[in-house]
């Protein structure tokens, strides 16, 4: 490892980045959160038992290894205590676990916003998780956000009722309920009493270690195509997911930055609206929904589901320095007859390779496609990639040939033990 390794979704997000992370905290120190909040839901399966991970780095199951939430994730404090004691439950210590003081927090009054804005959109809705990141994203670039830091101290009273006036205001004009601020006081006063403990500067924890030459590892959230800048803006989410939300939302230097793994599925996922040129609305997508089991982990909104997007994964390695791939699901797709592999767009009768997230542009888009042979048998327990079946081989071939980045990790089924490192 490298001071500092980085896990990011290369598309839409749930491309399996939480198994990903657990293989490579067995050799981390630190694992660390940097983006989103509890809109992510990353699944690791240890031993049949699932773990679905929404605030806590997934890093935090790999006994020793320290559990950072950095300054640029917006936390829910009863999400993150319910995640808390359901760890406590199983036998997990969290006293590894750091947050920054400098993270924001979700409100109820953020919740309630972003139902209330998602229901105003009509049919633009976004399709969010109505867990509050976009508006507690806006309340932190507005300047009236509540950071870890407050929340903890008296002074989150003040700021509390300060926000509430001002939030039942805009609740009133949309004929929304309003929020009770001593309501939100006396319970949320109770969260903070818990929390507190966990909360210091993980800026200066985080260069001291990498100063001791501890190994860093950050978890991505979300993923590259939902990214507020580089994503399909409207249909994004309220942070950078892309390698440069790691940096702001850590303090961690780009210079200290080595390995950066892009996580994709053999095939293709997304919830929520918005284009998504190699989308399956069809026989097909059903199909690959039920065996990949595409449901949302956190919302359990079915995904819509369709090929893997060669020009987009291009995009991903692109905007975010990608060295290497990991590819999960070859299982899944290994269960197909045909694959379909979408090595090219079709841009108005030109065939190109080059992606954009202009709508227009996704809109005028069909893909081109390469077909593979599938059947791939049985290949989760499969340790080596020679050893995977010729088909198989020649599918991830060909990906690596037309992106021009190397298959580091293969995933071959959902347990933890079902991963090909490739050497
Ligand atoms: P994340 O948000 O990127 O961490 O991904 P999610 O956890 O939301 O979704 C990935 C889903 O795929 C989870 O249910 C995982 O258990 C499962 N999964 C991950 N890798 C594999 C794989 O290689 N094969 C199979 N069959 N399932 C996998
Ligand atoms: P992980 O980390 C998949 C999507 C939502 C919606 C859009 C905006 O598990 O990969 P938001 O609540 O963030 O304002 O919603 O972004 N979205 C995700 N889709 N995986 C995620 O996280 C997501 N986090 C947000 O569905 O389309
Ligand atoms: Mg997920």
């Amino acid at each position: 490892m490298s001071k500092v390794d980085v896990v990011l979704g290369a598309f839409y997000g749930d491309e399996g980045k939480g198994k990903i992370i657990d293989y490579l905290s067995t050799h981390a120190d630190i694992s660390i959160r940097c983006t989103g909040g509890n809109n992510a839901g990353h699944t690791i399966e240890v031993n049949g038992e699932k773990y679905a991970f929404r605030l806590i780095p997934s890093g935090v199951l790999n006994e020793g290894t320290l559990a950072v939430i950095g300054n640029g994730v917006v936390i829910d404090p009863k999400v993150l205590i319910e995640e808390i004691e359901n760890l406590k439950a199983h036998g997990y210590s969290v006293d590894n676990l750091r947050v920054s003081d400098k993270a924001h927090v979700i409100m109820p009054y953020h919740i309630a916003m972003d139902k209330m804005l998602e229901e105003s959109r009509g049919a633009g809705k976004i399709g969010t998780t109505c867990r509050g990141i976009g508006p507690a994203y806006c309340d932190k670039y507005e300047r009236s956000g509540i950071r870890m830091q407050d929340f903890i101290r008296p002074r989150f009273a003040d700021l509390i009722k300060r926000n509430v006036e001002s939030k039942n205001k805009i609740f009133k004009a949309y004929g929304y309920p309003e929020m009770d601020a001593e309501a939100i006081i006396e319970e949320y006063t109770k969260y903070a009493e818990v929390l507190k403990p966990y909360v210091v500067d993980t800026v200066v924890l985080l260069h001291n270690a990498i100063k001791e030459g501890k190994k860093l590892l950050c978890e991505g959230a979300q993923a590259t195509l939902l990214d507020i800048d580089f994503g399909s803006y409207p249909f994004v989410t309220s942070s950078n997911p892309t390698l440069g939300g790691i940096c702001t939302g850590s303090g961690i230097s780009p210079k200290d930055i080595g390995e950066v793994y892009g996580v994709i599925k053999a095939y293709s996922s997304r919830v929520g609206a918005g284009p998504y040129v190699t989308e399956q609305n069809n026989e097909i997508g059903d199909t690959i929904r039920e065996l990949g089991h595409e449901y949302g982990t956190v919302t359990k909104r079915p995904r819509r589901c369709g090929w893997l997007d060669l020009v987009a994964l291009k995009y991903a390695v692109m905007v975010n320095g990608i060295t290497g791939i990991a590819i999960n699901h070859l299982d899944t797709v290994g269960k197909l007859d045909k694959i379909q592999l979408c090595v090219a767009y079709n841009n108005n009768g030109e065939v190109t390779t080059d992606f954009s997230t202009t709508p227009e542009y996704l809109e005028n888009s069909t893909a081109v496609y390469e077909e593979f042979e599938g059947n791939f048998g049985d290949i989760s327990n499969i340790t080596k990639r020679e050893d995977l079946p010729e088909k198989a081989k020649k599918y991830l071939d060909r990906i690596e040939e037309v992106v021009g980045c190397p298959i580091k990790f293969i995933g071959t089924g959902a347990g933890r033990e079902n991963l090909i490192v490739v050497e």
